[in-house]
Formats: structure tokens, C-alpha cells, sequence
């Protein structure tokens, strides 16, 4: 009797509790009602996501013991040769970590507004992708502008691309003196809703992220392809960027091999994996976004792959930063113009374990001089130099007289990594860096 009663307590406290929930999110609130419908929609849209991920790791087990068991006795089963061509299968996952990744699918995000020459973006992409399977195109167009829709339309008609539009174009309201970041509000709105597009309705495991203003170098994909399995199997790594800040001519070396790891979160064509997304995406700013990742408080210490050389560089004189920037700095940007076979390379040496030490070798190794020897040429004899600086405003005079962009975003100096900045002075590899007993930054260097 008593467990009878017990029960019926406790079933009336879960029906109020379940009706008075249902006042609170739904009947009462409309706006809510959508938002507990949305993330109905990415709950489903998530539990999809890990099922087919299950569910294409078991056929793999599967396969595995098949192979096991038919392997004729006293001989040694072969291992499984992945025919380059084979058809393209969900991406599969053990323990967090991708076993296929390099077969996983890599959508490129080309983020639209209202240039029409987003076809100039689109024609390179096409001509250097490799694959469509594996590198499927989805231009996600804010702005509402007709004109740079019928020229993207184009494309889905001819070349199968995915073209979606940011349904939100209202304005921003914002008190007068943020007014003029107005833009920077609508850019952080578009990704935001094109991220989840990406994440949550079409249920990618990563994606590379481009803008409409940008040129690719022909190797663009191989470089993604190629580092993906890098950035998946090292939780210290957050992304992959195309892009090298300090990357004008003349202040980057021939090597077209060369990569780095970077403290500074580059931008400018990058790639992430779902589970990041997963992580920042509810979390994601209202203006700014750039900045906001760069924040502690999101990098949490990881780092990202950059090129010597950059595989993306922009076009957009006329953007939401007025062009000073362009003309002062980013038209002077290099694109790489050579194809590196980076899927046939080993690229293990930038996991953390490996670089740290070798990297360190190398900058301490360095003799160093002053930056008047440095520019003076006087030991142009050695292969590579060391700079050394301990305060912010010595990095930012020294940066100035060599050259190199001389800010901080959350006390990282921009292209460094712990805290050393890698480039060419007139034909020679200059480190400018902290003493070697450096070990972490200052987060007040802004
Ligand atoms: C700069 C950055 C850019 C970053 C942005 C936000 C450089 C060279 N570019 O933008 O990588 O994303 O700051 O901090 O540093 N767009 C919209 N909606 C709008 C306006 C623009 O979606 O209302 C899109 C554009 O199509 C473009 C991107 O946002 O893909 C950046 O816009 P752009 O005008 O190129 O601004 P930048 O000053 O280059
Ligand atoms: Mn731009």
C-alpha cells in the first residue's frame, strides 16, 4: 500500500512538472516555442549524425572480421588497400577520432554577400578541386541581393553547388557610436546560421570555411586533405588556415612545403571539425567573430596549421573594413602558385609531441644578434637569425623596423607560436622571439 501511494506521488510530480515545463517554454512564450524547436531539430539532427557514424564504424568491424575469417589458413590476411576512387562512405569515428580521414568529406562554406564577382572565388575552386564527392561546394548567401544570386544560381545549374540563403535580414539595431560595426553584426549573424547549416542539417563531420573575396592556390584542397588527419588526431590543434599574416612577398621563404604551427588564429580559409563547432557554435558572438575565437576564453590554448606561403589571398578592396587595410597590406599578400603533394607527404612533425621540442631546438639554436645587425647585413653569412624581445612595446618596435604586423589579439603576437614570429628580412629566416624560458603569454599585451 505504501509503495502503491509512493508511486502515485511520484508520477503526479513528473506530470506537473512535465505541464508546468510545457507553460513555461511553450504556451507562454512563442519565441521560446521556436527556440525549444530548433534545438529539437539539432537534437535530431545530432543523434542522426552519431548513428550514421555507428552505424558505418560497425559495417567497418564488420568487414574486418569477414576479411579475418576468410583469410585462408597459415596466411597472413593482407592489409585493406583503399582504391583511391572508392565510393566516398560516412565518416567514421573511434574514440573521437576519425578512421577514415582521408576519406571524410570536406564541404567547402564559401560565405556570400553582394559582390557578384563571388564567381571569380567560385570559377578557382572548381578549377582545383579535385573531387566533388569529397569536396562538395555550398555558398551560403546573406544580404538578399538578386544580382549576386542569379550569378550564384548559375552555378548550381552547372556545376551541382549548393546555394542557401540566411533567412534573417533584418537590421541590427545598435546605439550610435557601434553603428558603424553594423556589418561586422551581420557577418557574425550569416555564420552563425551558415555554421549550422553545415553542422546540423547537413550533418558534416568538418568544413573549410572560405569568403567570396578570396583566390585559392591550386594545391587548396591538397593542403585541407592532407592536414585533416593532422588536426583530427591532435586535441592541442583547433583548425587549419590557409592563411599567413605576415605572408607578402619577399617576407616568405621559396619553400612551399613549409608549415608552421600558430598560436594566432589565422582566418582567411580555415578548417574545422564538427565537434568544435559543436563546442563555440551555442556560445557564438554577435559581432566580431574573429576576435572572439583569438579570445582565451575560446582558444583555450589550442593552435592552428598555417602555410609559409598563403593558399588563400584576397581581392576584396571594397569590404566591411573600408579597404585601408587592403591597400596597405593585403594586396602585398603572396599566393602560392606551385602544387605541393602534401597527401604524399608525413606531416606527423606538426603534432604537438613532435614540433615543440624540434621547433624549439631550432629558434634557440639561432645565434642571436640585434635588430641593427639584422638590417645592417652584416652577418648575412648565417643561414637564419634570432632577435630577442621582453616586453610588449620592444616586440612592437622591433616588429615595426622589421616589418612584420606588430599587434596582439589576447597577448598573442599575431602569426606566433609561443611567442616566436618566423619570417624573411631581405633574403634571411629572422625568429623574432621571447628568451628561451618563455612559457606562456602575457594576456594583458594588447
Ligand atoms: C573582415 C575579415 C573577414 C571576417 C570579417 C569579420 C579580412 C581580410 N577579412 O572582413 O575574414 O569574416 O572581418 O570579422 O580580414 N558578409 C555577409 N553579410 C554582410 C556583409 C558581409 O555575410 O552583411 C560576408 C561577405 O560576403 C564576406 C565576409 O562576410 O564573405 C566578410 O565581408 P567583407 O566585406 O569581405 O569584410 P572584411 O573587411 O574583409
Ligand atoms: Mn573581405
Amino acid at each position: 500500500m505504501r509503495r502503491k501511494h509512493l508511486v502515485v506521488v511520484v508520477v503526479t510530480i513528473f506530470l506537473c512538472w512535465n505541464i508546468m515545463m510545457y507553460y513555461l517554454l511553450v504556451s507562454k512564450n512563442p519565441g521560446k516555442s521556436i527556440l525549444v524547436e530548433e534545438k529539437l531539430t539539432w537534437l535530431e539532427a545530432d543523434i542522426k549524425h552519431e548513428l550514421r557514424e555507428n552505424t558505418a564504424l560497425l559495417e567497418q568491424l564488420q568487414r574486418q572480421a569477414r576479411r579475418k575469417t576468410e583469410a585462408p589458413i597459415g596466411r597472413q590476411a593482407q592489409p585493406e588497400i583503399e582504391a583511391p576512387n572508392q565510393k566516398i562512405e560516412a565518416p567514421i569515428r573511434m574514440n573521437q577520432q576519425p578512421v577514415d580521414a582521408n576519406f571524410v568529406i570536406l564541404p567547402i562554406l564559401m560565405i556570400a554577400c553582394d559582390r557578384v564577382s563571388v564567381s571569380r572565388s567560385l570559377d578557382q575552386l572548381l578549377k582545383y578541386r579535385t573531387s566533388p564527392e569529397r569536396f562538395p561546394i555550398i555558398v551560403s548567401q546573406d544580404c538578399g541581393h538578386q544580382t549576386t544570386s542569379d550569378v550564384i544560381q548559375k552555378y548550381v545549374v552547372s556545376d551541382n553547388i549548393i546555394h542557401i540563403k540566411q533567412p534573417d535580414l533584418s537590421n541590427i539595431e545598435l546605439p550610435w557610436p557601434k553603428k558603424k560595426f553594423s556589418g561586422y553584426y551581420k557577418i557574425a549573424r550569416h555564420y552563425k546560421w551558415a555554421l549550422n547549416q553545415i553542422f546540423h542539417h547537413f550533418n558534416y563531420s568538418a568544413v573549410i570555411i572560405v569568403e567570396d573575396d578570396l583566390d585559392v592556390s591550386p594545391d587548396f584542397f591538397e593542403y585541407f586533405a592532407a592536414t585533416y588527419p593532422v588536426l583530427t588526431s591532435d586535441p592541442s590543434l583547433w583548425c587549419v588556415s590557409a592563411w599567413n599574416d605576415n605572408g607578402k612577398g619577399g617576407m616568405v621563404s621559396d619553400d612551399a612545403e613549409l608549415l608552421y604551427r600558430s598560436d594566432f588564429f589565422p582566418g582567411l580559409g580555415w578548417m574545422m571539425e564538427r565537434k568544435l563547432w559543436l563546442e563555440i557554435g551555442p556560445k557564438w558572438p554577435v559581432t566580431f567573430w574573429d576576435d572572439w575565437m583569438r579570445h582565451q576564453d575560446q582558444r583555450k590554448d589550442r593552435v592552428c596549421i598555417r602555410p609559409e606561403i598563403c593558399r588563400t589571398s584576397t581581392f576584396g578592396k571594397k569590404g566591411v573594413s573600408k579597404g585601408l587595410f587592403y591597400e596597405k597590406h593585403l594586396k602585398y599578400i603572396k599566393l602560392n602558385d606551385q602544387f605541393v603533394e602534401f597527401t604524399k607527404k608525413d606531416l606527423s612533425y606538426l603534432k604537438k609531441e613532435n614540433y615543440d621540442p624540434w621547433f624549439k631546438r631550432l629558434v634557440y639554436d639561432t645565434p642571436e644578434v640585434t635588430v641593427a645587425e639584422v638590417m645592417s647585413g652584416s652577418k648575412k653569412h648565417l643561414k637564419a637569425l634570432r632577435v630577442t624581445y621582453t616586453t610588449k612595446e620592444q616586440y612592437k618596435s622591433l616588429a615595426k623596423r622589421l616589418g612584420i604586423m606588430d599587434d596582439f589579439k589576447a597577448g598573442v603576437p599575431r602569426v606566433a607560436y609561443r611567442g616566436v614570429n618566423s619570417f624573411i628580412y631581405s633574403g634571411q629566416r629572422i625568429y623574432l622571439a621571447p628568451t628561451a624560458d618563455w612559457s606562456q603569454y602575457d594576456l594583458t599585451w594588447t
